[in-house]
């Protein structure tokens, strides 16, 4: 390994989870670099974005992680300090997302991780590495549905997009993406007490997520041309019954569950159009959607900042409890900066 100059030290402080019986078990301990999987690059962790997978991950909520013991964390921003490629100096600012970091290789909630070559990418050109760090997989997702929806054709013209979860991170986001990319965004929001900062992030209106108790037409009032559905279960039956005649919805989370029960008659009256998203894209779209997040689909940071919360490894477990709760906003990111 082409070694540089390094500060790392013989050991470093990792939240990393273990499997005992069939729960998991996640502990604070001192890793050596030997400790962690295999890779050609070695990065001081600067942020860590904290996702709901890992929630679910560290609270034995789903089988995320496929070999034990594991550090989680899907995402991770830092910097090269030791790396056996030409592709990487020393120094050099990168990103780590997908490639089932934090599920197969250890991930982002350690202050150093080892990373094959090939999953490494370098900061996108136009980010600081604190933007690049608050966009994240949420951010990344939230292009890859606006990215779809373009290419059904969607515009500003054609109507209001609606984001379900809005007071999350790929809510809030997806809200100030698509407000960038010159779209009324309607987000919708369990905590109506949270309008007056979704319509800040750039939202135009704000729905109470009540309205699904009240609503049980086959077809509702048809109010979207897109949605991007973070919520899934009754928040996708409601969204596709709401949209507008050749409507598209992304769906892209489960925060209140896996199954949703519906009709076809969005379908088949209104030819609404429903697909997946997967944040874990091949490389073409990835440098593609990044180098748009640094461009045409770069937010307003202001008014992501006040929905960014740093937090440390010792705050990890309590945190990842309270957002698995739903009682958590924004956009949480493990932070190492004080290493
Ligand atoms: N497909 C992909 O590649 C991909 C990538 C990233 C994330 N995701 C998924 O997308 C979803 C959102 O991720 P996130 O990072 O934004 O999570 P998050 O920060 O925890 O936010 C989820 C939001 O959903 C709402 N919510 C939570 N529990 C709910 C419940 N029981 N019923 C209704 N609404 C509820 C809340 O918004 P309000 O308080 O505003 O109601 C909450 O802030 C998760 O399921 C995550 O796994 C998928």
């Amino acid at each position: 390994m082409q070694t540089f100059n390094t500060l790392l030290p013989p050991d470093f402080l990792a939240l990393r989870t273990h499997l005992v019986g069939d729960h998991s078990d996640s502990r604070i301990e001192r890793l050596r670099l030997d400790d962690l999987s295999p890779g050609d690059v070695v990065i001081r962790t600067r942020y860590a974005g904290v996702n709901y997978k890992d929630c679910l991950s560290l609270h034995s909520q789903a089988r995320i992680i496929t070999s034990f013991p594991r550090v989680a964390g899907i995402e991770l921003m830092g910097e090269v300090v030791e790396s056996s490629t030409p592709d990487f100096q020393h120094g050099q600012p990168v990103l780590v997302h997908g490639f089932q970091t934090g599920i197969a290789f250890d991930g982002g909630f350690s202050e150093y991780v080892r990373v094959p070559a090939v999953h490494v990418q370098a900061l996108p050109e136009n980010l600081t590495p604190h933007e690049a760090a608050v966009l994240g997989v949420p951010g990344f997702t939230a292009a890859m549905a606006l990215e779809r929806f373009e290419d059904h054709g969607l515009t500003p013209a054609a109507g209001t997009v609606a984001v379900s979860g809005a007071g999350g991170a790929v809510g809030l986001v997806a809200i100030a993406i698509l407000a960038r990319a010159g779209y009324r965004v309607a987000a919708i929001t369990r905590r109506m007490e949270q309008a007056g900062s979704l319509l800040a992030a750039g939202a135009t209106e704000v729905v109470d997520a009540a309205v699904l108790g009240q609503a049980q037409r086959p077809l509702e009032r048809a109010r979207f041309a897109a949605a991007i559905d973070n919520v899934g279960g009754p928040m996708l039956s409601w969204l596709l019954r709401s949209m507008q005649d050749g409507g598209s919805v992304a769906s892209v989370g489960n925060a209140s569950g896996n199954t949703f029960e519906g009709s076809v008659l969005p379908f088949v009256m209104r030819r609404v159009q429903l697909f997946g998203v997967v944040a874990n894209a091949p490389w073409p779209q990835r440098r593609r959607l990044w180098a748009r997040l640094g461009g045409d689909l770069k937010p307003n940071f202001a008014t992501l900042m006040p929905h960014v919360q740093h937090i440390g490894l010792h705050d990890l477990m309590a945190h990842t409890a309270r957002q698995l709760e739903g009682s958590t906003s924004g956009r949480a990111l493990l932070t190492f900066d004080d290493q």
